[in-house]
């Protein structure tokens, strides 16, 4: 009974949000472009290791820093959840590669657990086969479906033994340990994957676990932890793309970058040189901070300026943000075959200067405030609003900055507003219609975009936030032990976007998304029956067998006593 009624609510709510839609035209949609994405484009979906797997010491696998962060006890996730089943996708292969070729993609990014291959995170020490055979098996699966393996080497999981024994990313000699395991995953995957990712947002991985501690390792090294572990992964991702130029590229013809997510940063007041500055600082605190000394050899000026100046103001002999040598420079620059975009929403940015003696922290030192505007319609997450312009933008930015490079959109998506069982998603579908639209104007525009992963395949882990935030194209009932799969509506319209490639026409495409939301109606009605029907079997295969047997034995009794009283 429950779950229908909340079913019911989702659907006045969703009338109140359809009318409130219909009254407000936004300024993109009025210029929506139809058009289509060069040929070849190459259309995704993503997801990560951690957030999905499960299994998480099953096989050999050893720990990794999230296992430990969320086994702690210490309420670091909300509502205490773990990923120890996640959406068990460890031991549902086939079912997850059967929803990619539903969904007609191209490619799949996913991410390998660098502790499931490499127990403790160190190769001397050994190697998982049955980590190696799980993942060649899985890529074989892909390939043989037609779906490009996007693979991401690191994406948060660090082994928990480089953690508690060396400190993680605060110690330098990572760089050796990752290149090690990325020498690994070359030799072993590489005659089949042509498209590698060192590190998935980075910038996160560094501001939530070494400054905020909201991540693992949950350390709270404010103004310090973050620019050293991002110095490292610098390095780290410097070092691999080097092992496969020297060592693997001429046998595997293969692609080497990063993925970088930074949100756009519009300035509050345009005609205030302050806040287009602030706007500018706030880009290159989040995207250059990485791709500046991968494009261009060096951190950028602005961040060397503002750190450099608020260390000295704090009394520090030395910049907290450390410094490349000459030689490391050389190294690094130029380390990127293609920029891995990540790009979620948007924010308005205005000045502010923070006292220097309110104590080193990555806040203080960018002196600015972000903003939103009231009237962005926001999303699941607290953080997210749908502002399609501001992906046109960073993508145009990212173009101009970095030297018009080959760019894969790597992360791309919205969560669900309601906890329920909702399956049609109807204000992801806008999202997505509305950001991949404002993509295609930034390729007409000159930004050389070869691919779009839409983030995500599944409803997943979603870190410090548990489950509560779904991301996915497919629900995950994860209430049941084998985690059912259900179809969003967006699944039906992201198909059609890639079968035409892009937007034939406006009759056509409101088609798609009449269409998209008849179908989830039906499996809404389905998803919630599915209690009747559960109680359907019992009745099938409990009380029915049982009456039978009862009618049978009584039948025979009946029978024994009438041929008793007659002999
Ligand atoms: C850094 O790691 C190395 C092992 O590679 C270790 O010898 C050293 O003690 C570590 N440094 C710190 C500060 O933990
Ligand atoms: C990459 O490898 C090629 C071929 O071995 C070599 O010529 C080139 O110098 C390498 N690039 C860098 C930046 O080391």
């Amino acid at each position: 009974m429950k779950p229908v009624r909340v079913v019911t609510l989702c659907w006045v709510l969703l009338l109140v949000s359809r009318l409130g839609a219909t009254r407000k035209e936004s300024p993109e949609e009025a210029s929506f472009y139809y058009g289509n994405f060069p040929l070849g484009f190459s259309w995704g979906v993503g997801s990560s290791a951690f957030q999905t797997e499960g299994a998480w010491d099953q096989h050999g696998k050893g720990p990794s820093i999230w296992d430990t962060f969320t086994h702690s006890g210490k309420g670091n996730v909300l509502g205490d959840e773990t990923a120890d089943v996640a959406c068990n996708s460890y031991y549902k292969v086939q079912e997850d590669v059967a929803l990619l070729r539903e969904l007609r993609v191209s490619h799949y990014r996913f991410s390998l657990s660098w502790p499931r291959l490499l127990p403790t995170g160190v190769r001397a020490d050994g190697v998982n086969r049955k980590g190696i055979q799980f993942y060649s098996d899985f890529i074989d699966a892909l390939v043989k479906s037609n779906i490009t393996p996007i693979v991401t080497l690191h994406h948060w999981d660090l082994p928990q033994l480089l953690q508690a024994k060396y400190g993680g990313w605060q110690n330098v000699s990572m760089a050796n340990y990752f290149s090690d395991y990325a020498n690994l995953c070359f030799e072993a995957f590489g005659d089949r994957v042509k498209h590698w990712v060192t590190f998935s947002d980075p910038r996160t991985m560094a501001e939530e676990g070494y400054e905020t501690g909201h991540h693992a390792p949950g350390l709270k090294l404010q103004g310090t932890g973050l620019y050293k572990a991002a110095h490292h992964v610098i390095k780290a991702h410097a070092q691999a793309w080097h092992a496969y130029n020297d060592t693997w590229r001429s046998q595997q013809q293969g692609l080497v970058g990063i993925s970088l997510n930074c949100d756009w940063g519009e300035p509050v007041d345009l005609s205030n040189p302050k806040d287009i500055e602030a706007a500018e600082r706030y880009l290159q605190f989040c995207l250059g901070w990485f791709a500046n000394p991968i494009y261009a050899g060096d951190y950028p000026q602005v961040m060397k300026d503002h750190i450099g100046r608020k260390s000295a103001e704090q009394g520090l002999e030395m910049s907290r943000l450390p410094v490349f040598s000459l030689q490391e420079k050389s190294y690094i620059k130029g380390t990127s075959d293609f920029l891995g975009l990540g790009h979620f929403t948007t924010r308005f940015i205005t000045e502010r200067s923070y006292p220097s003696g309110q104590g080193p922290s990555y806040q203080n030192d960018r002196d600015l405030v972000e903003l939103v505007d009231p009237n962005w319609l926001d999303l699941g997450s607290k953080w997210l609003y749908s502002v399609p312009w501001g992906f046109r933008r960073l993508l145009n930015f990212a173009q101009t900055q970095y030297g018009n490079p080959l760019i894969y959109v790597t992360e791309n998506g919205a969560s669900q507003r309601l906890h329920c069982t909702q399956l049609c998603d109807e204000w992801r579908i806008q999202y997505l219609k509305g950001y991949t639209n404002e993509m295609l104007k930034a390729i007409k525009d000159g930004a050389n975009v070869k691919g779009y992963t839409s983030w995500s395949l599944l409803d997943k882990f979603e870190w410090e936030r548990g489950y509560s935030d779904r991301y996915g194209f497919y629900y995950i009932d994860f209430n049941k032990k084998n985690r059912p799969r259900y179809p969003k509506a967006s699944v039906e319209y992201y198909k059609r976007i890639i079968i035409a490639n892009g937007f034939p026409n406006q009759r056509e495409v409101e088609t798609w998304y009449f269409k998209a939301l008849e179908i989830c109606s039906i499996n809404n009605r389905m998803l919630a029956a599915e209690p009747l029907l559960s109680y359907m079997q019992i009745v099938t295969e409990i009380v029915v067998p049982t009456v039978c047997t009862l009618c049978i034995l009584i039948a025979a009794v009946l029978l024994m006593l009438l041929l008793r009283s007659l002999s």
